[in-house]
């Protein structure tokens, strides 16, 4: 059994005189201890509103959420506000995608960890000092004694990621959400964020939801890649599978807009055309049809359904064919 299975999880956010807008739309993966996955996709596909609905940290009013999400066999989407809580305590950790508004301004580091500490684990606060400080060292924050009496804003970008890593990582979270953690941060200090995350997983058997607009960051760290567009998985294949062998043109276009270290210098990166404002809607045919290079006359009038092939899913009338190299 997975660790977490999430099965046709759908949110649709409703607004007064607004028509009612499906931000996630029958999303299923599932994640098994020690493994990696990772949810990748352009701004507003629905990455994070994914990541809210498993951690049962979205409003509850004006936010529909259905489908099933399940932790060791429990039905999180049932529990009450206050099992969700503990459950947050216990077994799932965060790291949220904008690192000064997840931190407490006026408290200081140390004691935003050390409450943590208190809190879930149930330390003396003496004990939670140190184990604090001994977790700040951890992901590699220098001087962690004297940047537990710092205040969020006294501390670099990078450095308040890794502290908000550090209050993850606190709890011993069985699963870690990682909702682009590194998008902030130069790429030194991205490099560094993604080798201690990939640490955590190997050494204590965490599994980790990694989220990411780049696929450059889920090429060294995901174990399977999940490819969203509009609000529904699009493609999803083991990692190298995926980076050797990308079927749906959506992927293939966010590959070629990796840049390359071997690119010629000077060469300009293709992004993929257009924007989500031009899709259509899931119903009427693929979503992403208007800015498909691909995109036959069936691919705006019939949905394209989820199919399986070796292992990998694709939901796409015309894939990528086996021979056709990516433009590199
Ligand atoms: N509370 C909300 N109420 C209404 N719509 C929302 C709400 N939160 C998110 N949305 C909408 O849901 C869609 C998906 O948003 P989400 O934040 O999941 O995108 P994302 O993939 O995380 O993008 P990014 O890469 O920019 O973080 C967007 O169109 C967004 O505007
Ligand atoms: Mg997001």
């Amino acid at each position: 059994m997975a660790l977490l299975e999430v099965s046709d999880l759908t949110v649709v956010f409703r607004r007064r005189g607004e028509a009612p807008f499906t931000a996630v739309d029958g999303v299923s993966f599932a994640v098994e201890p020690g493994q990696t996955v990772g949810l990748v996709g352009e701004s507003g596909c629905g990455k994070s509103v994914t990541s809210l609905a498993i951690m049962g940290l979205l409003p509850r009013r004006g936010a529909t959420v259905m489908g099933s999400v399940r932790f060791e066999g429990t039905e999180l989407l049932s529990l009450s506000p206050r099992q969700m809580r503990d459950r947050r305590g216990r077994d799932l950790g965060m790291v949220f995608q904008d690192p000064l508004s997840s931190l407490n301004p006026v408290v200081s580091i140390g004691l935003q960890v050390t409450e943590v500490l208190e809190r879930h684990r149930g330390m003396p606060r003496r004990q939670a000092m140190v184990e604090a400080a001994d977790l700040l060292d951890k992901v590699g924050i220098p001087d962690p004694r004297r940047r537990l009496d710092e205040y969020p804003h006294q501390l670099s970008g990078g450095m308040r990621q890794r502290a908000l890593i550090a209050m993850a990582l606190a709890c011993r979270p069985r699963l870690l959400i990682a909702d682009e953690p590194t998008t902030a941060l130069d790429v030194t200090i991205q490099a560094q964020i993604l080798a201690l995350l990939a640490e955590l997983v190997r050494d204590t058997g965490t599994a980790l939801i990694m989220i990411t607009h780049d696929l450059g960051v889920v090429a060294g760290l995901c174990d399977e890649v999940n490819v969203l567009y509009a609000g529904r998985v699009v493609e999803r294949a083991e990692r190298h599978e995926l980076f050797r062998r990308p079927r749906h043109p959506y992927t293939h276009g966010l590959l070629a807009s990796i840049p390359r270290l071997d690119a010629p210098r000077g060469e300009r990166l293709v992004p993929i055309q257009g924007s989500v404002a031009d899709n259509i809607p899931w119903d009427h045919g693929c979503a992403f049809a208007p800015r498909c290079p691909r995109a036959l006359e069936a691919c705006v009038e019939i949905t394209p359904h989820m199919g399986e092939e070796g292992g990998r899913l694709l939901r796409c009338h015309n894939p990528v064919q086996e021979n056709q190299e990516v433009p590199a």
